[in-house]
């Protein structure tokens, strides 16, 4: 247990980390850590509810189920779409030429090749689902701890709830250009 007085900004600080530098990490902590997630497990319980994804609620209790659907969302409808990126230098890339300095809009999550069936979840590779949380060196720091909170809620949302329905089969949603969920997961017995 964290001992009186100590918590992890006062750690970064006397590590020797300036106040916006620890400001910067506390809003990456709340926006790409809490948010993001957040996002990802309303999605999911929301397709789980709706039964449009190919899995069943009853079996999102066991863990597998669970796990399974969560990588089935992150490589459909991530709850992070899209992430800029600016070229590095001038590049050619599948014909197309990109300058040094362009600003690029990366698609993470939606379009892979067989995305759009459930049973696909179990036939991608790493790079399908993995690719929601980017790429190369600045790639998610939370990524693992982000698909293993997403499956437990999923799992034990699933196994305390029998016999949930969707009571609100069109929430609205917030469709943002790096987040996206529905705002609302209303379900009733
Ligand atoms: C479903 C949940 C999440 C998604 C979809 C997600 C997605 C992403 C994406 C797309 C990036 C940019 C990667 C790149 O530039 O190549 C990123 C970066 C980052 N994420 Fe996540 N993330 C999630 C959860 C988390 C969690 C739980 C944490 C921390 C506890 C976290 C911490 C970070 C940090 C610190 C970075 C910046 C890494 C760097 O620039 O070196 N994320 N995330």
């Amino acid at each position: 247990m964290a001992s009186p007085g100590r918590n992890l900004f006062r750690s970064l600080a006397e590590h020797g980390l300036s106040t916006p530098e620890i400001c910067s990490l506390g809003y990456f902590l709340l926006i790409a850590g809490q948010e993001t997630t957040t996002q990802l497990i309303s999605t999911a319980l929301f397709r789980l509810a709706e039964g449009s994804v190919g899995f069943d609620w009853k079996d999102a209790a066991s863990g597998t189920t669970a796990r399974d659907l969560i990588r089935h969302v992150l490589a459909t409808e991530s709850s992070v779409p899209t992430w800029r990126r600016v070229a590095a230098q001038d590049t050619v890339l599948d014909g197309q030429r990109v300058p040094a300095g362009a600003e690029i809009l990366l698609e993470l999550t939606g379009n892979h090749e067989s995305s759009g069936r459930a049973s696909a979840a179990h036939e991608q590779g790493p790079t399908a689902y993995g690719l929601a949380f980017g790429s190369g060196i600045h790639r998610c720091l939370g990524a693992k701890l982000a698909e293993l909170e997403a499956a437990v809620v999923v799992q034990e949302t699933a196994a305390a709830l029998h016999g949930v329905r969707l009571a609100e089969p069109n929430p609205e949603w917030l469709r943002l250009l790096s987040f996206q969920a529905p705002r609302t997961v209303s379900v009733g017995i």
